[in-house]
């Protein structure tokens, strides 16, 4: 089972791979499901603003796409010095296969992290959990 640590490198991995022209911000996301499997996404961005997708959306959506729908895990990283907290919609989303419970590893650049729980970031969410 791949542990914390390596779960941050996936996502700084991943963050390589970023399509990023307008913000010029790269960020990577890794997903762990259930079963084990990881997942990884980067932010794709799109010159219809509006249609960029965040490294997160994009790490749930792969495993989703694979046949994982329960994720217990994501590590979340970017160019930032700072700790990358994931965005509302990216929360919600997060929700949906993750529930309540769900890890979530907010990393800085270099690897070290925060942890939090789904519930503390999205308290008193919408959704059938
Ligand atoms: N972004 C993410 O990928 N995840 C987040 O949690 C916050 C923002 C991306 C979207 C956009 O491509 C860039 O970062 C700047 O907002």
């Amino acid at each position: 089972m791949t542990n914390d640590n390596e779960l941050v490198k996936c996502a700084i991995e991943a963050s390589e791979k970023a399509y990023s022209p307008y913000s010029k911000f790269k960020v990577g996301a890794a997903v762990l499901a259930e079963d084990g499997q990881v997942y990884n996404g980067c932010n794709i961005e799109n010159v219809s603003f509006g249609a960029t997708v965040c490294a997160e959306r994009t790490a749930i959506f792969n495993a989703v796409a694979k046949g994982n729908r329960k994720i217990i895990k994501i590590a979340v990283s970017s160019e930032s010095n700072d700790y990358t907290m994931p965005c509302g919609i990216c929360r919600q989303v997060a929700l949906e296969f993750g529930g309540k419970d769900l890890i979530i590893l907010c990393a800085d650049r270099e690897g070290k992290y925060k942890e939090y729980t789904l519930d503390q970031l999205l308290p008193e969410a919408f959704g059938r959990f």
